[in-house]
């Protein structure tokens, strides 16, 4: 049985004071409702980590994320944040190939292939989003689209460093508009991911192993018919993520 994740991707959202007081409540809720068996991801703003990371301890079901870094280590890059940078405040995952980064900043696949790549490096573990417009839907395209990020930023890796890596497959078209796939879309889209990873890397379970999340307008209402389908392994959250209660609710719908 693969493990469930549910992430929080908070954006960039409140200040330290807020970050301060959701994380408590969602670290409170979640210890006091016993919700043992879901690990937690927050992805706070990068100036919040270090704050949010002293609320989580070293909590063994809570994991700490970056929704971005720079592909190098170190150097004359002002306003960068590196992966040893975010190894050094506790971060263990990093959000990478987000759309709002690939539309709003441009990141290319090469780009994320290396930051990807920086990530791996540092000893984070990558939170990998992949998915298609609305447009390419439309047109058929879904499914090619989605293989193309995977072969163009990740099947460079090897098994080992594959394993490492968590997806989220998230419909352009779902993200912050209210508008969810249908459980058998969102179903249908993470078979195909687990089967192109099955084609690539067909020695030994990484297919099977590989965690899988569902973006996109998740909330407590839709959360659990999603966490249903046998390919969907958690969800990466948005807006639900900024509201404590509901955010709980949507890791109880993982069927704690
Ligand atoms: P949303 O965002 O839940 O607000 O749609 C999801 C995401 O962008 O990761």
């Amino acid at each position: 049985m693969r493990k469930k994740f549910v992430a929080g991707n908070w954006k960039m959202n409140l200040t330290v004071d807020e970050a301060y007081k959701l994380a408590s409540e969602i670290i409170h809720m979640y210890d006091s409702e016993v919700l043992n068996k879901t690990y937690l991801v927050l992805a706070p703003p990068f100036v919040h980590l270090s704050a949010v990371r002293h609320l989580m301890k070293s909590h063994p079901m809570m994991y700490l994320a970056a929704q971005n870094l720079h592909e190098k280590d170190s150097g004359a890059y002002t306003g960068e944040i590196s992966g040893p940078m975010l190894r050094s405040v506790g971060c263990d995952f990093v959000i990478i190939g987000h759309s709002e980064r690939r539309q709003l900043f441009q990141e290319d696949h090469i780009t994320l292939a290396h930051k990807v790549d920086a990530a791996l490096r540092s000893g984070l573990r990558p939170i990998f989003c992949v998915g298609e417009t609305l447009e390419e839907r439309e047109q058929g395209h879904a499914t090619h689209v989605v293989t193309r990020q995977l072969k163009d930023s990740l099947f460079f890796l090897r098994a080992e460093q594959f394993r490492k890596v968590m997806i989220a497959y998230e419909p352009v078209w779902a993200i912050g508009t209210g508008k969810v796939a249908t459980p058998e879309e969102a179903q249908a889209m993470h078979a195909h991911i687990r089967n192109q990873i099955r084609k690539k890397y067909d020695e030994g379970s990484v297919a099977d192993e590989a965690i899988l999340l569902y973006g996109g307008s998740v909330k407590p209402d839709n959360a659990a018919s999603l966490f249903d389908q046998p390919d969907i392994d958690g969800a990466l959250v948005g807006g639900a993520s900024l509201v404590s209660r509901d955010f709980i609710e949507i890791i109880k719908a993982t069927g704690e």
